[in-house]
């Protein structure tokens, strides 16, 4: 952005005062163009958030020291979560964030709720969220039964954020952030898979800019600026 403003304000420093009209095309040009970059950067040029699942950690399904610990169920689950913003032109303010655990790989057997509270993140910058968490009403010897034969027990994590995006001074629009991923935990208690988990799109609702659409706004926004500039 330092750029694009000195690129708009270095004519004005070589101002003739015998020339003050084009002093004064210059100054329109600026009172044009700046709200019209904003506009596009706040509207167009934002990614969301990338967000992994480092760890899902379930001590009671850690049959490790070969003791199925069916007596005493401890009943809570460890997750770390990783925010990153890719952006380096755009920072994020996160209101609060809803992570939902289910069992089972369907929406419809929640076994926990947290809530992030919301934090301000910096450009390219990227946050990490661990807690310990209580859960409720999950079937624990279905679980343990299914990692202790070498099978795994299924967990979904959903996240739920409105997160705004400031551009320079400006705020855009809150906009919807709704990403999931299913967990396969075995008898470590941990996740499956070593790498962290991806948290993809996977409500409906979500507005999404195919490349198709994306191309077309991207014209349309230059088209605009054009006219309004020449
Ligand atoms: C396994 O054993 C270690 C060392 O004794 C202990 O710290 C840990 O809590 C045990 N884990 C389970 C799931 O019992
Ligand atoms: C959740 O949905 C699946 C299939 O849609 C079903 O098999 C399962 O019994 C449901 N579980 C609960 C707790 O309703
Ligand atoms: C685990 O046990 C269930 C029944 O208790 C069985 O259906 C399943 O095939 C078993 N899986 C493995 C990997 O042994
Ligand atoms: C998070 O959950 C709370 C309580 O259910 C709700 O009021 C809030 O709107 C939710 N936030 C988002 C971003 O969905």
């Amino acid at each position: 952005m330092a750029e694009e403003v000195a690129f708009l304000v270095e004519p004005l420093e070589d101002c003739d005062p015998e020339r003050i009209q084009d002093c004064i095309g210059r100054y329109i040009w600026i009172i044009i163009t700046l709200p019209v970059t904003i506009w596009f950067m706040l509207t167009f040029r934002i990614h969301m958030p990338k967000c992994h699942l480092q760890q899902l950690y379930l001590p009671s399904l850690d049959l490790s020291n070969g003791t199925a610990a069916a007596a005493t169920i401890n009943p809570t689950l460890f997750f770390d979560l990783e925010l990153e913003n890719t952006m380096n032109d755009h920072s994020v303010r996160y209101s609060d964030i809803n992570l939902t655990f289910y069992y089972g790989p369907n929406r419809n057997f929640t076994i926990a709720n947290y809530r992030v509270p919301g934090f301000y993140q910096g450009k390219e910058k990227t946050a990490y969220r661990r807690d310990v968490v209580e859960t409720h009403d999950l079937p624990w010897d279905d679980a343990i039964r299914k990692v202790s034969n070498g099978s795994t027990a299924v967990f979904r994590v959903d996240l739920v954020a409105k997160p705004t995006f400031r551009y320079w001074f400006w705020y855009s629009k809150r906009r919807w952030l709704r990403v999931g991923a299913k967990v396969e935990v075995d008898a470590t208690g941990k996740k499956v898979k070593k790498e962290p988990i991806p948290l993809k799109s996977a409500a409906p609702h979500e507005r999404r800019y195919g490349p198709g659409r994306m191309g077309f706004q991207v014209l349309s926004g230059f088209v605009i600026s054009a006219v309004l500039l020449y």
